[in-house]
């Protein structure tokens, strides 16, 4: 751990926020950094509304700290956890500063609640879980994942801009929200290049079907399907103009549009992988009275690795994830 600071007052002011003893801390001084260090090394209570300051540092460190319930307990500043910590929440808990987890976790129980606009670092020996609520309040970025959240995110609301609709920083498209007509110009870059990482490391053959397709492309399309199958049939797997991801350049569809892709050993491999390469199976099995689509075990949108991960966890559609079902 860094060089760290811990002022005797502010060990006496913890004192008075914790049921038995004050945290662990030890004194040290010699230079000019404002900022305090407290260590949790063993269980803890906090029993009165507490707030880790801008400049402040607290580390539980294989010890448990809880937060009562009723009790708020904001973090301004930062919060380790590591070596098997535990931060217990049966109150609130504010976020707006950074959280880390190293090898620790955080159980938010039922009733406890987490809201975050900071920053939350789960690393791959860390979790989230509990039955309580982790609240999303402004991007989806500001969890990195890398563990396992498996407490319940709730997001925001969906906001429009421009004609386009985000719920936290993910773009949204779907039979309810659609796009501008002049939307999009081509396959997003960031999708691009994950998809030739994740064709290069699955040793597959995968190509892409279909990429990023135009608003009258989409128009052309669907009409091309409608005058095939009938209208009643095409809307159940092609999107109307204005409609469709494929518009965000977010979405690419793999190698075959064949429902029996998901039995093939590439179709397999994808639905167990994507998500590591930021991208989610958009249309699942089973989901079609949500998301109004067929099973398209080739449609793969990306939303970044952490996020990916988050969903996929989940074992959510989208629309559930982000609450809107
Ligand atoms: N096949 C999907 C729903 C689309 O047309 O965008
Ligand atoms: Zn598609």
């Amino acid at each position: 751990m860094a060089k760290r600071f811990v002022f005797i007052a502010a060990a006496a002011l913890l004192a008075s926020m914790f049921s038995s003893c004050a945290a662990d801390s030890s004194q040290t001084s010699a230079s000019a950094s404002l900022s305090s260090v407290t260590e949790i090394t063993t269980p803890k209570k906090v029993v009165k509304d507490y707030t880790v300051g801008e400049k402040e540092i607290m580390c539980i460190n294989g010890g448990r700290l809880t937060i009562e319930d009723g009790v708020e307990f904001a973090v301004a500043g930062e919060l380790e956890i590591s070596e098997n910590g535990i931060l217990c929440v049966c109150g609130d808990v504010d976020i707006t500063g950074n959280v880390k987890l190293q090898g620790g976790r955080i159980v938010v129980m039922e009733g406890g609640s987490i809201d975050l606009s900071g920053k939350l670092e789960i690393d791959e020996n860390s979790s989230v879980g509990g039955d309580g609520v982790l609240n999303v309040t402004e991007s989806f970025d500001d969890i990195v994942c890398g563990g396992s959240v498996t407490a319940r995110i709730c997001a925001p609301q969906p906001v429009e801009r421009d004609g386009v609709t985000y719920v936290g920083d993910i773009l949204l498209v779907n039979k309810k929200y659609d796009l501008p007509e002049s939307y999009g110009n081509g396959i997003n870059s960031d999708a691009y290049s994950a998809f030739l990482r994740m064709k290069e490391e699955s040793g597959f053959d995968m190509t892409i079907v279909s990429g990023y397709r135009s608003y009258e492309k989409q128009e052309s399309t669907f009409k091309y399907w409608c005058d095939r199958d009938g209208y009643e049939a095409a809307v159940m797997y092609s999107a109307k103009a204005g409609h469709s991801e494929h518009q965000t350049g977010l979405a690419i569809d793999v190698t075959s549009i064949e429902t029996d892709y998901a039995e093939t050993e590439e179709g397999r491999w994808l639905a167990e992988n994507c998500y590591k390469y930021g991208f989610i199976i958009r249309y699942p099995e089973n989901k079609t009275d949500i998301t109004g689509y067929v099973y398209e075990p080739w449609h793969i949108r990306y939303l970044g690795e952490s996020t990916a991960k988050l969903v996929h966890d989940s074992r959510l559609c989208l629309e559930e994830f982000l609450g809107l079902a």
